[in-house]
């Protein structure tokens, strides 16, 4: 089924669509926008650019919500606050309530993904949480399938009962077939989340037990063909950070 509806009455064949198209999927013909068969990536150029609202999506509920440019956000205020984002390892009891979560999510569902596959899952732990958690806690702590850098590394630290999760009330999972896709979700999530006063901790450490643990992928039960991509602890933060810190040089050429 064709996935793009054009109004031919609201259609004024300016063209801007078919331009837009990265597939060239849009054409236009006495003055009006049409179709060719195949090779839609259901993106959405089409409808956001047109300005006559001729265009709409068939498998999509298309809202008519207004665009907001990024120019809104003045970008020293921006890069002042990515600048200042920090790993945050602790947390207070506070939960999050369920709208800051859907807002979290919303930031995850409009990030980029590559051929507009939109194949990112979250997984809420919720209840299972602590169950995922004491999965990890007892692998590092036997110590005997981690790889050897993480052996070292589990050795040398005290694997509290909190070590993966640090007492934060909620944890969400990234998967996807895609590191670039799930990793951009990710960042947008996470950004999202220090907007609404929250802190954000990516443990790695849980991503690698659930390549190494079958019982916590049984757990977890993912979509097929997903790998987790990244583990983000998420709470309100029980420390505040007054500095900006520094980094290693810019690693930046132009050829
Ligand atoms: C992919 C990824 C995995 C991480 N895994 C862990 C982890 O398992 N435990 C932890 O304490 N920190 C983890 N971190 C946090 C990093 O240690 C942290 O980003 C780094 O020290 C820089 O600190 P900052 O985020 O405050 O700038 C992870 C970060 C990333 C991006």
């Amino acid at each position: 089924m064709n996935p793009i509806i054009i109004n031919e009455e609201k259609c004024i064949g300016c063209e801007l669509c078919a331009k837009d198209c990265p597939s060239s999927y849009l054409y236009i013909e006495n003055g009006k926008a049409h179709t060719k068969t195949g090779g839609c990536l259901e993106c959405g150029h089409c409808y956001a650019i047109c300005p006559q609202g001729a265009i709409r999506l068939l498998n999509y509920d298309c809202k008519d919500e207004a665009a907001v440019p990024m120019t809104e956000l003045p970008s020293d205020t921006l890069l002042a606050a990515m600048k200042s984002r920090r790993t945050v390892r602790q947390f207070t009891d506070q939960a999050v309530e369920p709208e800051k979560i859907q807002k979290i999510l919303e930031a995850g569902r409009y990030s980029p993904t590559g051929g507009n596959s939109q194949n990112v899952s979250y997984t809420i732990l919720g209840s299972r949480q602590n169950e995922a958690e004491a999965i990890c806690i007892d692998l590092f702590r036997k110590g005997t399938s981690l790889p050897r850098r993480s052996k070292a590394f589990a050795e040398r630290f005290n694997i509290t009962d909190n070590f993966f999760f640090k007492g934060a009330p909620l944890v969400i999972l990234v998967s996807s077939r895609s590191l670039v896709d799930g990793g951009l979700a990710s960042s947008y999530m996470e950004l999202m989340a220090e907007s609404l006063g929250l802190g954000v901790l990516y443990s790695g450490f849980f991503v690698m037990c659930t390549r190494i643990s079958r019982k916590l992928r049984k757990l977890i039960r993912l979509p097929k063909g997903h790998k987790v991509v990244t583990c983000m602890v998420i709470g309100y933060p029980a420390v505040k950070y007054h500095r900006i810190v520094p980094r290693k040089p810019l690693q930046s050429r132009t050829l």
